[in-house]
């Protein structure tokens, strides 16, 4: 295989992470060509939950393959879809007992607020500044995390209305008191913009993901529940980041007291097989015309026996609770660091969801220094991402399955990262 003049033919519109050619991936880490292990704290964007090839999943997918790839849900269903129902049924609240099968986070979003649209007659939907829901045309109109994905596309799908997000570090204030002014404004968009009768739903990430790994106060979405109950407002979670197991919880929602109408699901469903979900009470599916919506892969076989498999690995291994555990080692450590670091401005997150922001002393986005360690990391083979409006907030993904040995040693690879950065 010539790998230089095919790679100079793949599109460059995919930004670049890293040139790794990653030749296998096993639990926490994937491989070079070379053999050298890299400890992937990424999980292909919090994907492969189960960490990279489970054995239960990959055995799962081998046996599927050999009976049935693809039945096409219109035309039969398969075992697999059957039973990934029944899996999801025992994990999500009892009133969300209808499912819709598709391939992608966007596609789920995208298949959520149709249902919306649809189900109550309304035309608009809320969003929040920050929010991140996909790259089609639609769901790109829904996000707000980054002008990189919108800018040259314009213009995009009208009856989008965007209320503030409670980033309580970014404005400077109480978290409490971030999340009253957020609903203030929320409630001021009804009044102003998009009257609760023109307004189908409110689409909302539990944690703001791509937006920067947020975590809202306690009482916002509370607060946004019962807004959307006295106006009978669809309550939309996109779960697609947050969900299977990686706040702790199977889904974030869980730490709030809430449940939404809608959820959408993907990333860690299948451990990285494309299948993505749209979850939310039959009766209001019962609204949503016959063959107004659908696709050709969407509840892929193979991808279901994967799901199916994830699903049960997560419960029998004991996965929420070891995120639990994990998750708390990592943020003890990195706030350890962001005694001897000044520029960690903010470290926050729930369960293995972990962002830490990097800020200047004049509290300006510090995206340089932010690069810089993700890039030292790397070199001493720990894989990181960024995320957030300024791409100055480092997230951690790990697996669920990572070992405490695995924490410590990231954190010791990004600690030395953090003493060269403020050597240069
Ligand atoms: C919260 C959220 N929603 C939707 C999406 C879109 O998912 P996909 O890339 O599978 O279309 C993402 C992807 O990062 C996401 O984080």
């Amino acid at each position: 295989m010539n790998e230089t003049f095919a790679l100079s033919h793949l599109s460059p519109v995919w930004s670049r992470g890293s040139d790794l050619i990653a030749v296998r991936g096993e639990g926490a880490y994937l491989y070079d060509p070379d053999g050298i292990a890299y400890l992937d704290f990424t999980t292909g964007i919090g994907v492969t939950n189960t960490g990279h090839a489970h054995p239960r999943v990959v055995a799962a997918i081998r046996e599927q393959a050999g009976k049935l790839l693809h039945g096409q849900a219109n035309i039969a269903w398969h075992p697999p879809l059957l039973a990934l129902v029944e899996e999801l049924r025992q994990i999500v609240p009892p009133r969300l007992d209808g499912f819709f099968f598709s391939n992608s986070g966007a596609e789920a979003v995208e298949g959520a607020l149709k249902l919306a649209r649809m189900a109550t007659g309304r035309p608009n939907v809320i969003v929040f500044q920050g929010g991140f829901h996909g790259r089609t045309i639609g769901t790109m109109s829904l996000t707000t995390s980054k002008t990189i994905y919108r800018a040259g596309y314009q213009p995009l799908m009208p009856g989008v209305f965007i209320a503030p997000y409670p980033y309580a570090y970014r404005f400077g204030w109480e978290p409490e008191q971030t999340s009253t002014w957020c609903l203030e404004e929320f409630e001021f968009l009804l009044n102003t913009q998009t009257a609760p009768y023109e307004t189908a739903a409110v689409l909302v990430e539990p944690v703001l993901g791509e937006g920067g790994y947020v975590v809202p106060p306690q009482g916002f979405l509370k607060g946004l529940r019962q807004i959307c109950d006295q106006h009978g407002i669809l309550l939309i979670l996109d779960e697609v980041q947050s969900g299977f197991g990686r706040t702790g919880k199977w889904f974030a929602f869980e730490h709030f007291g809430i449940q939404p109408d809608i959820m959408t699901v993907a990333k860690g469903l299948a451990s990285g097989m494309p299948l993505s979900s749209v979850i939310a009470p039959l009766s209001l599916m019962e609204k949503w015309t016959p063959g107004s919506h659908g696709g050709t892969y969407g509840g892929n076989a193979v991808s279901a026996a994967a799901a199916v498999a994830t699903i049960q690995t997560i419960r029998d291994e004991e996965l929420l609770e070891n995120a639990c555990l994990r998750g708390a080692q990592l943020m003890d450590g990195l706030r350890c660091l962001q005694e001897k670091h000044p520029q960690l401005g903010d470290v926050r997150g729930l369960g293995l969801m972990v962002g830490c922001e990097f800020r200047d002393h004049n509290f300006r986005p510090d995206k340089n220094s932010a690069k810089a360690v993700v890039q030292a990391c790397f070199e001493d083979h720990l894989m990181l991402l960024t995320c957030g409006p300024w791409d100055n907030t480092v997230r951690w993904i790990p697996p669920l399955i990572v070992s405490a040995g695995q924490i410590q040693q990231a954190l010791e690879i990004f600690g030395n990262a953090l003493h060269t950065a403020a050597e240069v």
